[in-house]
């Protein structure tokens, strides 16, 4: 297939390349986001290769089927991104990575927790200036604390899984529970005696209409004062305004993101010399209890070899009409 691989960075087109020689598409790299501007790019393809800010709504989907495009291949697991009824009304076969390394989320989670109990964002810079004074750097002991875990696919039992290594109590809230997590590692309640027990909350669940801002200042009303909240899963989980809020009153003692609900436009790219115009996101880097990476969670060479490999495969059993039990179909179909 022809393939517009779209916001591809260095590294995307490193690990498409290494697996492609096996699929022998023909790959064409743009660096631009796919959004309504830029969807002319994918003229002369058959395909368009995406990640988790490329846009992909109702006017850019149909001007995709414009051109011809009968493939979507996502590198991605979430796809919020993505009207799948406009895909489906229109024909287009939208193809994800599920699970391409739910370690290294969990993982990064983990590192996050740690980071912001020890304060090692905070140590790191004392101690290469000859500070080597202790106030202002306590922690506290994980083991015995109550972690909450929001969405119990795969990300958030690998996270319980590691949190219980610990000696962390885990309380978990998802629609489907999952038997195995309950026997073995926590033990499930309603959403709201998750908020009210956990002094750790982790969400990993995915963004959808019904999680939409499920953090919001109700939510952390309900909190216990102090509570670090970490989110390595979709911005749009939390209201970020009521982040700070929480922040402001200390009703949040900690706050982790990787992501960040209006990211599109900052992260994955060098913005060091520019004016950052997101005065929210700029007020929660203000915070010494408030650690942001750029949506890097995922980003490991195991995890690139898994999207490189699973994306190129999808496109081969989706060219070749052959079943891919990675394709997405629409909630209402
Ligand atoms: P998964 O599909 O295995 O698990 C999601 C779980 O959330 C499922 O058990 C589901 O039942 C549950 N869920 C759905 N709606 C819910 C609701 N309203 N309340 C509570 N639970 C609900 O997904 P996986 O692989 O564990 O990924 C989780 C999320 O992590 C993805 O949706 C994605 O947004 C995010 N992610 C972030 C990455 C990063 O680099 N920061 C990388 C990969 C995924």
């Amino acid at each position: 297939m022809k393939v517009a691989v779209f916001s591809a960075k260095p590294y995307d087109r490193k690990f498409l390349e290494k697996f492609n020689q096996q699929h022998g598409h023909i790959l064409k790299f743009f660096k631009p986001n796919l959004d309504s501007q830029t969807v002319t790019l994918a003229t002369g393809f058959e395909a368009v290769c995406v990640f988790v800010n490329d846009s992909l709504n109702r006017t850019v989907i149909e001007a995709l089927s414009n051109l011809g495009i009968k493939l979507i291949a996502l590198r991605c697991a979430g796809y919020d991104n993505v009207d799948l009824n406009a895909t489906q009304e229109l024909g287009i076969t939208v193809a994800r990575v599920p699970a391409y390394s739910p370690y290294a989320v969990a993982e990064h989670a983990i590192a996050l927790i740690l980071t912001l109990n020890r304060k090692i964002h905070r140590a790191y810079y004392r101690v290469r200036e000859g500070n080597f004074a202790l106030n202002g750097l306590l922690g506290f002991d994980l083991h015995n604390r109550t972690v909450g875990i929001i969405g119990t696919g795969k990300i958030g039992r690998i996270t319980g899984q590691i949190l219980r290594g610990f000696g962390c109590r885990i309380l978990a809230y998802d629609l489907y529970p999952n038997k195995e997590f309950a026997e073995k590692y926590g033990e499930y309640v309603a959403l709201e005696e998750l908020m009210r027990q956990s002094d750790i909350i982790s969400l990993h669940c995915p963004l959808t209409p019904e999680t939409h801002h499920l953090i919001n200042a109700k939510a952390i009303a309900l909190m216990k004062p102090g509570v670090m909240l970490v989110n390595t899963s979709r911005g749009g989980l939390v209201n970020a305004q009521a982040l700070i809020d929480g922040l402001k009153s200390k009703q949040i003692g900690h706050l982790a993101l990787d992501v960040y609900e209006q990211e599109r436009d900052m992260f994955f790219e060098d913005l060091s010399g520019e004016i950052i115009q997101d005065d929210v996101f700029q007020r929660l880097l203000t915070f010494p209890n408030v650690i942001i990476t750029g949506h890097q969670a995922f980003f490991t060479e195991d995890a690139l070899n898994n999207i490189a490999e699973t994306t190129l495969s999808n496109i081969t059993a989706i060219s070749q009409n052959h079943p891919c039990p990675n394709q997405i179909k629409a909630v209402n179909s």
